[in-house]
């Protein structure tokens, strides 16, 4: 039985339980994040941290983990000694077999009582059902506790949906913290400030004065040592099915009424249900799978993802992905989406951009014809705002040539960026639910992902090769060439 969380829950002290404590996404991730919010007193007075893991370490053993595999991990610039070993002495360890129920006592002696239990599980989502039982049936779960599910949140639509009847069982709703960590980053919750705090865009951005969109998340990095995860994941899964999805809600969605979190995830839960369905037809002419092959990036030989450690050699998941999205509702209709994303590609760039319109007609005839303002709102690595237009050359003709207007959001706002967990780990503490994923919301995204999986196994295609340090294969230039259009750097 779930029952409501109190209003009360925002005094308590926090007991922050991290399952997977001892694991890669917390040392690189959870652990530096939390360091830069004690830093910056953004931790409730009295928080304690509570690590789980299989491994039988003491407390002294894991935080000697944690110099070795997480300090690192802390911004230099913002390492300060004392406030370190401060940190150090909110940690405890417990050591448990997930799967052993007995040993969930210990947890129960650790925790203390009254306080607002927070459980994060970095685990592997097949041990989350047993985790939130074996909790619950030691009587740590009461209504204040929140539960933070990591990704993956399933494999398909089918599994999405047996963890979240699953958790629901021990978790409400509102207490279940599904994170998308690029819901998380500055840039991201900035767009919404661009759309709802600037009037400007908001009659121009439906079609017809928008032509299309793009949302490129192009990685330099390959898959590491996380063949394992990957190699049954690909980059469908691992990254359209949320991240770009997400991007794309922003971009997409209606005004919601207000920041609460249903009001925004409303909107979002719509623009997922509006995406047209693809056939295998579709998915044949609108997809685009590849998988690297041996180049270089930045200048340094790099493998192919057949060679890398753990991938096997007749592996054919997809490490790149680019696709042709439409969202059937007035605003969109006949606006094409172009989503892309990969691994080794030639930069670190996520952006989208919007482009407007042709002109419907010219006046000045020394121009580029046909020439529409394009709206590039660049996540990372930089964070700018760009909006191309035209202007007049100097000079005595009438020459026109295109122009940035540009925004450099570093240096227009010098304050400190908080790195995209530590934003949402405070979010939860603080019981702040808008940018996390609601059931319904995860459930529509593997719903308009799962039949392009689908498709491609129908098609019996191989992923189409592209060298490292590339943007990908030639046929996602030729996805957008198809319309006349063009990535952004093809400019
Ligand atoms: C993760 C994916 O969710 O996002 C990784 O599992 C990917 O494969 C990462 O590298 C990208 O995140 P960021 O913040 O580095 O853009």
């Amino acid at each position: 039985m779930t029952t409501q969380p109190t209003s009360a829950a925002q005094d308590l002290p926090v007991d922050m339980i991290i399952f997977g404590g001892g694991g890669d996404l917390s040392a690189r991730k959870l652990l530096p994040a939390l360091y830069m919010a004690h830093l910056h007193c953004n931790l409730p007075p009295s928080t304690r941290i509570i690590t789980v893991g299989r491994k039988d370490w003491s407390r002294e053993q894991f935080l000697a983990f944690m110099e070795e595999q997480s300090r690192p991990f802390v911004d230099a610039k913002a390492f300060d000694a004392q406030a370190w070993d401060r940190y150090l002495s909110l940690f405890d360890y417990v050591r448990i077999d997930v799967n052993s129920a007995s040993d969930y006592q210990r947890l129960v002696e650790a925790s203390r009582p009254g306080v607002l239990r927070v459980f994060y599980l970095s685990t592997s989502p097949e041990l989350f059902t047993t985790i939130c039982d074996n909790l619950s049936s030691a009587g740590l779960v009461d209504a204040d506790s929140r539960v933070v599910l990591e990704k993956p949140l399933g494999h398909d639509l089918a599994s999405a949906r047996a963890i979240n009847e699953d958790v629901g069982r021990f978790f409400s709703e509102p207490q279940i913290y599904r994170i998308d960590h690029y819901l998380g980053k500055e840039t991201v919750q900035n767009l919404m400030v661009l759309r709802f705090g600037n009037a400007i865009f908001g009659p121009l951005w439906q079609a017809p004065y928008i032509k299309s969109v793009q949302i490129t998340v192009a990685e330099t990095v390959g898959v590491g040592s996380r063949a394992g995860f990957y190699d049954h994941t690909g980059a469908l899964r691992d990254m359209v099915q949320n991240h770009l999805l997400q991007l794309l809600c922003i971009v997409a969605m209606e005004p919601p009424v207000s920041l609460d979190p249903d009001a925004v995830r409303d909107e979002k839960l719509k623009v997922l249900r509006s995406l047209r369905p693809m056939t295998v037809a579709d998915i044949a002419r609108d997809t685009v799978r590849g998988q690297y092959s041996a180049g270089a990036v930045g200048g340094e030989p790099v493998k192919g993802y057949l060679q890398e450690d753990n991938v096997p050699e007749s592996s054919r998941t997809e490490t790149f992905v680019a696709l042709r999205a439409h969202i059937n509702n007035w605003r969109w209709a006949n606006v094409p989406f172009f989503l892309r994303t990969g691994k080794r590609l030639q930069k670190r760039q996520s952006e989208i951009v919007i482009d407007f319109a042709d002109l419907p007609f010219s006046i000045i005839p020394s121009g580029p014809r046909a020439y529409g303002n394009r709206l590039i709102i660049q996540l990372q690595p930089e964070e700018s705002i760009q909006l191309q237009m035209l202007a007049k050359e100097p000079g005595s003709g009438m020459r026109m040539l295109p122009v940035n207007l540009n925004l450099d959001l570093q240096q227009a706002m010098t304050g400190r960026r908080a790195e995209a967990y530590e934003r949402l780990l405070i979010d939860v503490i603080r019981g702040r639910l808008t940018h996390f994923m609601r059931r319904d919301e995860l459930e529509a995204a593997w719903a308009w992902v799962e039949p392009i999986i689908d498709g491609w196994k129908e098609l019996g295609d191989a992923p189409r090769s592209y060298t490292a340090g590339t943007y990908g294969p030639a046929a996602s230039s030729a996805l957008m060439a198809r319309e006349n259009m063009n990535w952004a750097e093809e400019n």
